[in-house]
């Protein structure tokens, strides 16, 4: 029979009890809701979490994030099990490309080197050359011997990285759909209102935010950035799960969301109650199929390598 959990400390504990007898890990990424962030083991980017899932020697990864991210733990580490506690946590930019769009990209353009963003089906990394993240975009196409790079699926990330690279950059038309709201607009009205505030931007941003920005970097790197500024007020141009961790870091500063629609319903999607629920009947389980896993691995390996 189901338990009935009275309040968030009890299922934290619960979680806390269950990770401990399963010797289990909790990942969390930095949009997780605030009572998930409070007992990850681990809290980080895309980047920082995929190297962290490498280094466990926990038997059971539990990803607290989305889809792909979980996915790319399965991929490193076949002999572990890696759980995705609401397994509707998905990311739509990651649908807006599909394997076979690739191989057709890479027919187009034979001289060019695909880079995948991880948020990418592990079919789309099997089918890529390197994998990057917001954290290591530029690093991963200036690393590479090619004239041109097809990177897939963010325009915007392509976009930015075009800006600091030689390269010529062949972009798929994909985008996140929260990070598109943050329009230059609004970052007016706030800095009118918070005249000494620095606008701080995702690579996911559209360049015409990026354009205004004072700072653009990872998640992981926008903790560094404030903490690191002297500087009072920021206006936070990512998803607002992010300034949980901000807030308490920093109590001294003042964090404004770029616009208060910037939200990922996915990254929202995974309460305590799914992580409870996953462990205890142990469901969820990411399998991704031997065939595509050994090549995706490659793409996760090659930026890795880096
Ligand atoms: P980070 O790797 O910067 O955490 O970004 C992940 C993501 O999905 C942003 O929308
Ligand atoms: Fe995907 Fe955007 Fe959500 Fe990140 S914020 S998981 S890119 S929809």
């Amino acid at each position: 029979m189901a338990i009935d959990y009275k309040n968030i400390e009890i299922k934290q504990r619960r979680v806390k009890e269950l990770l401990k007898e399963k010797n289990a890990i909790l990942l969390a990424h930095n949009y997780q809701r605030d009572e998930i962030q409070e007992i990850a083991d681990f809290q980080g980017d895309s980047l920082e979490l995929s190297i962290k899932a490498n280094k466990t020697d926990a038997d059971i990864i539990v990803f607290c994030g989305v889809r792909f991210m979980a996915e790319s733990a399965a991929i490193m580490n076949p002999y572990k099990t890696v759980i995705l506690p609401n397994e509707n946590a998905g990311c739509p930019m990651v649908d807006m490309i599909t394997a076979k769009d690739i191989i057709n990209l890479k027919a187009d353009y034979p001289d060019a080197p695909v880079v995948a963003y991880v948020n990418t089906s592990a079919e789309c990394k099997a089918v890529s050359d390197i994998c990057c993240t917001s954290a290591n975009a530029v690093k991963v196409v200036n690393s590479l011997p090619a004239k041109r790079v097809i990177m897939v699926p963010d325009k915007n990330l392509g976009n930015y990285v075009q800006r600091f690279t030689d390269k010529d950059v062949i972009s798929w038309p994909g985008y996140c759909p929260p990070h598109k709201r943050t329009i230059p607009e609004d970052i007016k009205k706030l800095k009118e209102k918070y005249p000494a505030a620095l606008f701080v931007a995702h690579p996911e941003s559209t360049p015409e935010a990026i354009d205004v920005a004072d700072h653009v970097s990872s998640t992981s790197g926008m903790y560094k950035f404030v903490k690191e500024s002297a500087a009072k007020y920021f206006i936070i141009g990512t998803e607002r799960g992010i300034m949980y961790k901000m807030k308490k870091e920093n109590p001294d500063k003042v964090f404004i969301s770029s616009n208060s629609g910037l939200v990922c319903p996915n990254m929202k999607k995974t309460h305590l109650d799914d992580v409870i629920d996953s462990l205890e009947n142990m469901k969820n389980i990411i399998k991704i199929p031997e065939e595509i896993r050994i090549k995706a691995r490659k793409s996760i390996e090659n930026m890795l390598s880096l």
